[in-house]
């Protein structure tokens, strides 16, 4: 596996991969792989010759009063997770090689940044646009995978690589849950007991909503 943190390492190793006629998938992550990562790093495993991890806690979707400095890193870890699932290549830039002096562009992703999440996180979905904008232009992959547990944000990449035609194909792969039915999360270790069994209600409710929709469909399909 190469590790790399400057951009210029990463186009290099790339270009050779794609000169060998390699297939490219591309999983971006902040890091503190836990094995919901690992299901996204599996996929890309699967369908690419060569894979491309980037590990990078990006600061620019932490509002202020946000986990950004608290956010969990791993660093020595992620690097051993990384190569036993078989990644390729390891990005791991700093902020300055990412965002240098005089940085001043801003990618919004109209109407899909503002509700849900986004009412309680201003700027986030900017923040995330602009760093997925610019990972895929690093890389410029056959296809990325993204999880679908963060839903909105999987809509919203969907939508930034169609509309301003960035690299490869956006693969959305399933949630990976706990036995208890919580999505598996970086920022899963802030919850108090208390709070983990409360959480439990959005899978549960999920679990539900499902289970309805399948009955009443069944019923119609008899009409
Ligand atoms: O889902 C994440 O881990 C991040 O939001 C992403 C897509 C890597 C961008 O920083």
């Amino acid at each position: 596996m190469r590790d790399a943190a400057r951009i210029d390492d990463v186009r290099a190793a790339v270009a050779d991969a794609r000169k060998q006629r390699r297939t490219i998938g591309f999983v971006p992550t902040m890091g503190a792989l836990h094995e919901g990562h690992l299901s996204l790093i599996r996929l890309a495993r699967q369908r690419a010759d060569y894979v491309v991890l980037s590990v990078f806690v990006n600061p620019v979707q932490f509002g202020p009063g946000e986990d950004f400095e608290t956010y969990p890193r791993a660093a020595k870890s992620d690097l051993e997770v990384a190569l036993d699932a078989g990644v390729d290549l390891y990005f791991s830039p700093s902020v300055a090689e990412m965002y240098p002096e005089g940085f001043a562009t801003i990618v919004r992703v109209e109407a899909l940044s503002a509700p849900l999440c986004g009412a309680g996180r201003p700027g986030h979905f900017d923040g995330v646009a602009l760093v997925v904008t610019k990972l895929l232009n690093i890389v410029r992959p056959d296809f990325s995978v993204f999880g679908q547990k963060d839903a909105q944000q999987a809509i919203l990449v969907q939508r930034l690589a169609r509309d301003l035609n960035l690299p490869g194909e956006i693969v959305v792969a399933p949630t990976v849950r706990d036995a208890d039915g919580l999505a598996l999360s970086s920022r899963n270790r802030y919850l108090t007991a208390d709070e983990r069994e409360a959480s439990l209600a959005l899978s549960r409710g999920l679990r539900e909503v499902e289970a309805a929709y399948r009955e009443a469909s069944s019923r119609l399909c008899w009409r």
